[in-house]
């Protein structure tokens, strides 16, 4: 059955406000999002996009924690950041608010106590972690204890050391994790929603109703319906948040979870207030039957926007149901998962400082990599070819050509179309089909391939020029010429179009060239954009080759990173079996002096060392020669063992072992005393 639907309200994940906003945030939601937004807007649609900072859970307390500042200091800092990069690049919100707003904070109250009136919660008594030093309950990402099972240090929720997933009553000795305080368990009463009553509904609704979602979306949705869905607490006990509106339920706030998604519901709310003429009412939007709602998350929050928070809107009464939730996988970096902690992210406000002005560059790769159906790698190579080979050398240089040309014969002035020939038709035929597949796959949210069809019309120009060879036809029939730069200029104002939900950017500053107002999407596939006569703009170029140094810069800072983390990440070997003092007096252990150094033939791995030893001197290969060159070493003390039996490599004998120091990253570094001494003195 296919409904009619009069409008679109369209989400975007509300980013915690506590760091900033990196490039799996972009290409797993907010791109994709303004994609669809700009693309249903371009048709004439209703639309609203709302976004808006989620300010409040542990993510924010933590933070404030860390930087020694209060959790509003954080999310005020934050929101501004995370709202002016979201502006930057051209994410399109009608409204981008907070969790922390008024509005925000009564409707989430009003809507939590509804529920409560109606009796649709459960009041339930847990024992939970308290720290009777500061008076507060501890959730388990604040609690630190043994591991029960490999005894390491663990967190409250998950240990590190051996993977496993912990609930913190199961920690030996939990202590807080802010002040290393004892915990001991204490009673506390909360409010749960019951999930496990809509089973019935949601079943029908996903698993049946919404067969058409993403195969990953259905997928993680039928597992959690094939467990018996449990209650959910509503309410926490934390000073950060809303609190909650029930007497006696002092120093206790609305799960971070219950208000986020009703944030979507207040900012639309904010919006409509602003500008009542414009919007409407707020109910318009997320309680008429004739509007469509389509939330745009990544996958790790599809459980809250496909279980939880329909079923608090069920449990409400009057809401309408999310028509489609788009979710993507997850965008890595460089082949690792992109994390905060270690640094390992390309951040937005980073990005415009190394990359000013190239927005749409990184529109472009992260969609063409976006990770639709499985997780996807981003790599800095990648993100060059893409900008050197797809929007210069295709997009850009189709645009630039028609242009040039056009400035060149007819001082910048559109020429009028002759007669077409049959190849013209066929040209023309090809790029109407382009808009009904961009168009299908948009409605289908495939971001990805619709990309590549926007980007198969600039190919199609760039065949038509070079087939019809203006420049050579340009002395032998004039008249032609007309013709092939007119259609020329027809594609490039279709290129405009086609790109605008893709690049914005690109498509004002091509707008510009082409000195006319930005189009309606309806015009796509259109020969009539352009009125002969027409006086176009100044030529620039859209877009401009990224040279290797600027992607090494790139690749260099990821680098260094990653040896940081590893350095920090580093953790000393346990000690081995005890061994006597006698076992030890075996080894004879000296100081030679290294008289010279080479490497040996044939092999990558070995150096030859001439070693004065205080007797006769002597001949040592060692496995270093990744670690040095040959000339650096000669003149320097080392450390080696005199009593090994001679061994034979590559032909050649040993007589020792040099000593060296394994670094965390497998480097070596070779030992030597910390005076000089005679050579042949004993290491003891
Ligand atoms: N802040 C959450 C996250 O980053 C997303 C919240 S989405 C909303 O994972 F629905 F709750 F708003
Ligand atoms: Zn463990």
């Amino acid at each position: 059955m296919e409904k009619k639907f009069k409008r679109t309200t369209v989400t975007s994940a509300l980013p915690y406000a506590n760091g900033g906003v990196h490039i799996g945030h972009l290409a797993g939601v907010y791109v994709p999002a303004d994609i669809y937004v700009r693309y249903l807007r371009l048709k004439g649609e209703d639309v609203m996009f709302v976004g808006g900072s989620d300010e409040h859970g542990v993510p924010v307390t933590q933070r404030a924690r860390k930087e020694g500042i209060t959790p509003q200091q954080v999310v005020d800092r934050y929101h501004k950041m995370i709202k002016d990069s979201f502006e930057e690049f051209g994410i399109s919100f009608d409204v981008y608010s907070r969790t922390t707003s008024a509005t925000h904070h009564k409707f989430a109250s009003d809507f939590f106590r509804k529920l409560y009136d109606d009796g649709k919660l459960i009041e339930k008594t847990t024992k939970q972690f308290f720290d009777e030093t500061t008076g507060t309950f501890k959730t388990d990402r604040d609690i630190v204890g043994e591991c029960p099972h490999c005894h390491a240090e663990a967190n409250g929720d998950q240990c590190e050391k051996c993977g496993r997933d912990l609930d913190p009553t199961e920690l030996i000795n939990p202590r807080s994790k802010e002040n290393g305080a004892k915990l001991v368990l204490k009673d506390t009463t909360n409010w749960f929603l019951p999930l496990n009553e809509y089973e019935g509904w949601l079943k029908q609704w996903i698993l049946e109703d919404h067969k058409e979602w993403r195969s990953n979306v259905y997928g993680q949705c039928k597992s959690w319906l094939d467990m018996e869905l449990q209650p959910r607490a509503m309410t926490r006990d934390l000073d950060w948040g809303i609190p909650v509106p029930v007497e006696g339920a002092e120093g206790k706030v609305l799960y971070v979870w219950f208000d986020a998604p009703i944030g979507y519901i207040s900012n639309t709310k904010e919006l409509c207030e602003s500008d009542p003429g414009r919007w409407g009412t707020w109910q318009q939007w997320w309680q008429q039957d004739d509007t469509r709602l389509v939330h745009f998350i990544g996958k790790d929050n599809i459980v809250f926007h496909c279980i939880i928070f329909p079923v608090m809107m069920k449990a409400h009464g009057g809401y309408i149901m999310p028509d489609n939730v788009p979710a993507n996988e997850f965008l890595n970096l460089e082949g690792d998962k992109i994390s905060t902690s270690r640094n390992w992210a390309v951040w937005l406000h980073e990005y415009l400082r190394d990359f000013p002005g190239k927005q749409d560059v990184l529109r472009y790769a992260l969609t063409a990599s976006a990770p639709e159906t499985k997780d996807n790698d981003f790599t800095w190579a990648e993100f060059q070819a893409r900008n050197n080979n797809e929007l210069v050398a295709v997009y850009g240089n189709f645009v630039n050509r028609a242009l040039q040309l056009t400035q060149k014969y007819y001082d910048g002035v559109v020429p009028a179309c002759g007669e077409l020939t049959d190849y013209d038709r066929q040209t023309i035929a090809e790029f109407k089909d382009v808009k009904l597949k961009v168009e299908s796959l948009l409605d289908n949210f495939r971001f990805r391939d619709a990309q590549k069809e926007a980007m198969n019309l600039a190919r199609i120009g760039n065949k038509y020029i070079a087939d019809c060879e203006p420049w050579k036809v340009i002395k032998t029939d004039p008249e032609r010429v007309k013709t092939i730069i007119n259609i020329s200029l027809q594609l490039t104002a279709n290129l405009a179009i086609a790109f605008e939900p893709f690049l914005p950017f690109s498509s004002k500053k091509l707008y510009q060239m082409l000195a006319v107002e930005p189009l309606g999407w309806d015009n796509l596939g259109s020969t009539e954009l352009l009125k002969a006569g027409h006086q176009l703009g100044k030529p620039e170029l859209l877009f401009e080759k990224i040279e290797d140094d600027a992607i090494k810069a790139q690749t260099d800072r990821l680098e260094r990173i990653k040896k940081e983390n590893e350095a920090a990440a580093f953790k000393a070997e346990p000690v081995k079996k005890e061994v006597s003092f006698d076992d030890f007096e075996k080894l004879d252990i000296r100081v030679g002096t290294i008289l010279s150094c080479e490497k040996v033939k044939k092999s990558n791995k070995l150096l030859k060392f001439e070693i004065a030893d205080g007797l006769e001197n002597r001949t040592i290969l060692s496995g270093i020669a990744q670690h040095y060159q040959p000339e650096e070493l000669v003149g320097k003390q080392v450390c080696f063992i005199a009593n090994f039996p001679t061994r034979k490599m590559m032909g050649l004998e040993s007589q020792g072992m040099i000593l060296s120091a394994v670094n965390f990253d497998g480097s070596l570094s070779v030992i030597t005393p910390q005076r000089e001494v005679k050579p042949g003195c004993q290491v003891g």
